[in-house]
């Protein structure tokens, strides 16, 4: 109807490819319970977690998405045993050269997001080079933001830290910060806000991700497990965003 065909049949799923959202962001949650189920250790769900971001990130783009940013870490994840956020830090470690391997290849700029002074040294050092490796395709407007050591209030507090200088220096007076001054002393500046924020894992919170930018993004949950999300679940959320009317504040 209307030019827009959208339908589900039991193994299909027929997505309108003029409203696709542009920024789609995940919160990659559900692993520790995933392995629990499995009696297997809290570190072999994060490994199955990586495995998903791998296959969902490239059905993300597939389908035409062109910004994807998944929470990796979280500013209060440093709350957890020492032994499990030096599992996540090694994680990262191991996983990165491949995930960055197949941006490379679908011509998608990496970028990191969060406070890095917290991050060990190697880690801090990999993430630069991986960035360096594919900003080449930062012109092609697709990116891969991975959220690590990130917090929404974090990412405000050294926007605003930023500002205050520039206005100490006398470079911006007060009156001159606006909404855009801010987003672009965000750690997302390269990106527009996400059309659409995924939690799976059946928790219903934002726990500190993109306070900021998601001011009037679609959310939607979901109670599958991060490891066992599949495209078929993506394609679901999308098909739930195309069924939502975004007004933002208009009538
Ligand atoms: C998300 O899975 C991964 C990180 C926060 C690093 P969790 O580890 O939070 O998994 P649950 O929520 O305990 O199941
Ligand atoms: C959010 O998940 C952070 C990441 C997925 C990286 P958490 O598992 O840390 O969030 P809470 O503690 O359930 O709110
Ligand atoms: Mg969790």
């Amino acid at each position: 109807m209307f030019g827009i065909r959208k339908r589900q049949s039991k193994n299909h799923i027929e997505l309108d490819k003029n409203n696709i959202p542009c920024h789609i962001a995940i919160i990659m949650d559900g692993n520790g319970r995933w392995a629990k189920k499995r009696g297997l250790p809290r570190t072999a769900g994060h490994g199955a977690g990586a495995d998903t971001l791998v296959k969902i990130a490239r059905h993300a783009y597939d389908l035409g998405v062109k910004c994807l940013t998944v929470y990796a870490f979280s500013t209060e994840n440093w709350k957890r045993p020492e032994e499990e956020v030096n599992n996540l830090m090694n994680l990262c470690m191991k996983r990165l050269p491949q995930i960055v391997d197949l941006m490379e290849h679908r011509k998608v700029a990496v970028r990191f997001l969060g406070d890095r002074s917290r991050l060990p040294e190697p880690l801090v050092r990999m993430i630069e080079a991986e960035e360096a490796r594919t900003e080449e395709f930062a012109k092609t407007g697709c990116f891969l933001n991975i959220a690590l050591n990130y917090g929404g209030r974090d990412e405000i507090v050294s926007a605003v830290r930023e500002i205050a200088v520039r206005v100490k220096e006398n470079e911006l007076s007060p009156e001159a910060i606006t909404e855009e001054v801010i987003s672009s002393h965000l750690y997302t500046a390269h990106c527009p806000d996400p059309d659409l924020v995924l939690r799976p894992s059946g928790e219903i919170r934002i726990s500190n991700f993109l306070l900021w930018q998601s001011a009037y993004s679609e959310f939607y949950y979901d109670n599958i497990l991060w490891p066992d999300f599949s495209e078929a679940d993506l394609e679901r959320a999308i098909l739930t965003y195309q069924g939502r009317s975004r007004r933002f504040g208009g009538v």
